[in-house]
């Protein structure tokens, strides 16, 4: 097995930022604020940012470095080496680590290959002319899969994520990264000062650029006693910095036991964060709110993810001004979704290779092509039957559920079981920073005090976890059509519960043959060192 290694301290914290800044910085973010009511979003999200999501960077970064010093570059041998030797259930519990990383890039993926496409279509114009509702309409047909072409964008782009994976760490992910990124700020700079500087009256706008602005950053404090603007602001937190994932720890694990954990967490947090809220923030809301006003804007993102949005409104809207800054517009904003995605699903990608080659001594080549096959399969029910819920099944389940239960559980192995002190010691050895002494207490108390709060939360709140679980509100529906006789609403419904359990069972067969692959790689473990733990 040849050794793999970050090959400098810029590539790794790019790398890092590559992971974290994605679409959810850029479609998910803009959508969940303006969900939640804009200012009243803003206050919740940063301080779940300090309170939970910058711990938990530490805390991941350094468990990931700490496995690598075993040579463990996937949670479960990972979560397993900190525990006590009899507590042999830890490494189960770092199956989500695998587990989420296939199930988000098996729809992530998919998204990811859209905007492809659309750098195209920017480039070649076809969204020049077309009315409002003739660009919904495109991204409607397209995704129904009116034409093979999603099919083609969609295979291309696990190829492409296949092989830079491929060439491993320093010689594929890093290049990407270091390609990617500044080109994705650099696209992103272009597009917020469009953002911010547009003016009522030009090129057809009806409000300034500061409008939405202003909606998103004037706060709103008696948002504080709403509990769902709480959990939309802690998923958003968890979903943007990719923690809860396994992916960080993964990254980490390349790290050698002396570098710096501390300064890096935070300057990847960080540059996620300025990303999120300064150029994701200034692009998506203040150009369509600039043409459509808060109240569209509010409809047209209505209780979904918003990762349709910026590909139903923005090409439109970029119409406005004229044909040569509308193509250069879009292939900015596509171009940047394109970077923001793909250094992400090469994060998702590396957990998974990374377990394949530590336990059953798989070659790189081998492993790179595991993942994109299981992702071709796993994607293929979320690209065939995007109509059908499948894709938001794997979203709400995979992207948002497993990452608080998978966080919550690590930070009570990290400051509980391993112990805080110990903890505290793996976060600040060889760090450039001094780190306030305040995380310590927050890591041991605050931390998991709020992902416990957040977790019994999403589970009993009305619409969460529970009611998800038994299909509530499609029951509901359900009776519904059925005092109305209404037979096509009824079928209609029928089908989807069809679908929606179906992912779930699928979802739930992934994770069981994760488990097992753990199993088998404990078997093989005690078999090579009967002695020696883990
Ligand atoms: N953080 C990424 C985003 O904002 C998503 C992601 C999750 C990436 C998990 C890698 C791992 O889109």
């Amino acid at each position: 097995m040849s050794k793999e290694s970050w090959g400098s301290r810029v590539g790794l914290v790019l790398a890092m930022a590559g992971n974290a800044v994605g679409l959810g910085n850029f479609l998910r973010f803009p959508a969940q604020a303006i969900n939640n009511g804009g200012g009243a979003f803003i206050i919740p999200y940063l301080v779940c940012f300090l309170l939970m999501g910058l711990p938990l960077l530490f805390v991941e970064w350094s468990m990931g470095r700490f496995g690598g010093q075993y040579g463990d570059h996937s949670t479960p041998f990972i979560l397993n080496n900190m525990a006590p030797k009899k507590q042999k259930l830890w490494k189960y519990v770092g199956v989500f680590g695998i587990f989420t990383n296939l199930a988000v890039a098996a729809y992530y993926c998919y998204l990811e290959s859209w905007t492809l496409s659309y750098v195209w279509h920017s480039i070649t114009g076809s969204f020049h002319g077309m009315s409002q509702g003739q660009v919904a309409d495109f991204f409607n047909q397209y995704v129904a899969l009116g034409s093979s072409e999603p099919i083609v964008f969609w295979v291309f782009c696990l190829l492409l994520n296949t092989w830079i994976l491929s060439r491993g760490l320093s010689g594929g992910v890093e290049i990407a990264s270091k390609i990617g990124m500044p080109l994705l700020i650099m696209f992103g700079i272009f597009l917020a000062i469009r953002g911010v500087t547009l003016d009522a009256g030009e090129a057809g706008a009806v409000n300034d650029g500061t409008v939405g602005l202003n909606f998103l950053w004037t706060p709103r404090y008696e948002s504080i006693w709403d509990f769902k603007v709480w959990l939309a602001a802690a998923g958003q937190i968890f979903f943007t910095l990719s923690v809860g994932m396994g992916s960080i720890q993964c990254y980490a694990s390349y790290l050698r036991s002396r570098d710096d954990v501390a300064l890096n967490a935070m300057s990847a947090g960080w540059m996620n964060e300025f990303v999120e809220v300064c150029l994701g923030g200034a692009i998506l809301i203040p150009i369509a709110v600039g043409y459509l006003g808060v109240d569209e804007v509010k409809q047209l993102v209505a209780g979904g993810s918003g990762f349709g949005i910026g590909f139903q409104t923005l090409p439109f809207l970029f119409q406005n001004w004229g044909p040569i800054l509308a193509a250069l517009a879009g292939v900015a904003w596509f171009g940047l979704l394109f970077f923001a995605g793909i250094t992400s699903s090469l994060a998702m990608g590396t957990p998974v290779m990374g377990f394949l080659r530590d336990e059953f001594s798989w070659g790189r080549e081998k492993s790179a092509w595991a993942f994109g096959l299981t992702v071709l399969l796993l994607g293929a029910p979320t690209v065939l039957f995007y109509n059908y819920g499948v894709f938001g099944e794997y979203d709400y389940w995979a992207g948002t559920v497993s990452l608080v239960v998978f966080a919550m559980l690590e930070i009570i192995l990290f400051a509980w079981i391993f112990g805080m002190d110990k903890g505290w010691d793996e976060i600040t050895r060889g760090a450039d920073i001094r780190v306030p002494v305040f995380f310590k207490f927050v890591i041991k108390y605050i931390t998991p005090a709020i992902l416990v709060a957040v977790f019994l939360g999403s589970l009993v709140s009305q619409g969460g976890i529970i009611d998800t679980m038994l299909n509530k509100q499609i029951y509901a529906d359900l009776l519904n059509a059925r005092t109305l006789n209404d037979a096509a609403q009824i079928t209609a419904l029928e089908t989807k519960l069809l679908y929606i359990n179906g992912s779930r069972l699928l979802l739930v067969f992934i994770f069981g043959a994760i488990a097992y692959l753990v199993y088998r790689a404990q078997g093989l473990r005690d078999r090579k060192a009967p002695l020696a733990h883990g």
